[in-house]
């Protein structure tokens, strides 16, 4: 049986725990390492199962993996091979981001379709057209995006939606390319930013971070670099909700409290009480949250990926709240595991109605994605009796240790091979 997760509900979360570096960071910092033949050191790469799908696709590509406790240098003196198989894209949809240094540094790319998951549709043409437009040629041949370029040359690009791969894809194939590139509707996420921070050590040029349109002066060779990743702002939030919803008090560190703004106003207004540092978050809870409305949107807006965890604590509201999921499609699929612990919740199309209950039961439920089994697991953590959250393969794709963190704060977790 794959692992699963036991939790005894009930008690108040404490104390203080640090929070690891972003995966949605680490994966193009990653990928960046394709960019260059020199080495590239990451100072705090987490332990997550979607890294060690990176570092093994970014292997079959001719990178050199050196690890260091925590410090890990990726080095692709050449690259060997132009293909990301569909056995690594379809367990990991974020491998298309190699799509965009493979083809600005090697000039060609075989990357498989990523196909359909279990929040949504998630199709990649904004990568595409994008990459198109700075000159690769891009066909679709037995499955495979089929891209090819000699050099690519800087274009204005203006993405339909905002998309985060997809404005980093279209950041690192700009680096390398010729001329300017200007990309309008660019995603504003700190992780953008991050890569952003990455790829002008290494020497690119880049301006317009954090606003949406990213300006980017393609360079004909990028260097090595050192970098720091930036700190998980959703596995913080998600720590935060878990002091929140048992009616403790936890403060994480390590986190950059501007990040989580959104986060932290939403739950305010829930009546969890915020105080923040320099580079430190606590939360603190009595009682049941109060109601709260909330849409999901590109950042600043509050972010899909802390959505399922939210409408966990939104579930033991004293009234009722609307969750509008304006991202993903089909990202409401916790709502019926929380049905079965107890939660009151009707989701028609991108909508939920929360009604609150005064309680969550202990019950064996099923994780379907990953922020979704953060959702089970926190409302584990707040039931009465036990929980048992199965499939929790999810989780370790994106939380490193996650029992071990709660267990430091007093939760009673154990994982069950
Ligand atoms: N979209 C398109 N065409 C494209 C690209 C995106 O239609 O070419 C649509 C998507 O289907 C979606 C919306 O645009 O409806 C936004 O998607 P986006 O491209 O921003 O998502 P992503 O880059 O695939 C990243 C994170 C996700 C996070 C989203 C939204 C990484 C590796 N993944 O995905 O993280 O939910 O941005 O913020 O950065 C997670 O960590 O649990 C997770 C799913």
């Amino acid at each position: 049986m794959p692992a699963r997760l036991l939790i005894e509900g009930g008690v108040p979360l404490k104390g203080e725990v640090a929070v690891s570096a972003a995966k949605n960071a680490a994966l193009p910092a990653m990928a960046a390492s394709l960019l260059t033949a020199r080495p590239l050191t990451l100072g705090n790469v987490p332990e997550l199962g979607d890294v060690r799908t990176m570092l093994k696709l970014l292997q079959t590509l001719g990178a050199r993996v050196e690890r260091q406790g925590r410090g890990t240098t990726l080095t692709v003196e050449r690259v060997t091979s132009d293909v990301a198989p569909y056995d690594l894209v379809s367990t990991m949809r974020a491998s298309v981001l190699v799509l965009g240094p493979l083809v600005a540094r090697h000039g060609s790319a075989r990357v498989a379709l990523p196909g359909g998951c279990a929040i949504g549709v998630r199709p990649i043409d904004q990568h595409l057209k994008g990459l198109a437009r700075l000159g690769a040629e891009i066909a679709i041949e037995n499955g495979y995006v089929v891209a090819r370029a000699s050099r690519l040359k800087g274009a204005r690009i203006a993405t339909d939606m905002v998309t985060v791969t997809g404005t980093e894809n279209l950041m690192m194939a700009a680096a390398l390319a010729e001329g300017v590139t200007v990309i309008e509707n660019a995603a504003r996420e700190p992780e953008v930013g991050d890569l952003a921070a990455l790829l002008t050590t290494m020497g690119a040029r880049i301006g317009g971070i954090g606003t949406g349109r990213i300006e980017i002066e393609g360079v004909p060779e990028l260097g090595g670099a050192l970098h720091r990743i930036v700190p998980d702002r959703i596995e913080a939030g998600t720590l935060l909700v878990a002091g929140a919803i048992t009616r403790g008090d936890v403060r994480v560190t390590d986190v950059v409290p501007g990040h989580l703004a959104a986060v932290l106003a939403k739950l305010e207004e829930c009546g969890v009480m915020v105080e923040t540092g320099a580079t430190w978050v606590r939360a603190r809870a009595e009682g049941r949250p109060r109601p709260a409305d909330v849409m999901t949107s590109p950042f600043p807006g509050f972010p899909t990926d802390m959505q399922a965890q939210l409408m966990t604590l939104l579930g033991l509201a004293d009234g009722q709240s609307t969750v509008t999921e304006t991202i993903f499609e089909n990202r409401f699929m916790h709502a019926a595991e929380l049905a079965r612990m107890g939660a009151s919740i009707a989701t028609d199309g991108a909508i939920a109605i929360v009604r609150g209950v005064e309680a969550y039961q202990g019950a064996p439920v099923m994780a379907s994605d990953l922020r979704a089994s953060a959702a089970l697991v926190l409302a584990g953590l707040a039931a009465r009796g036990r929980t048992e959250v199965s499939r929790i393969y999810h989780l370790d794709r994106g939380y490193e240790k996650l029992e071990r963190k709660l267990g430091a704060l007093g939760a009673r977790v154990e994982r069950r091979p």
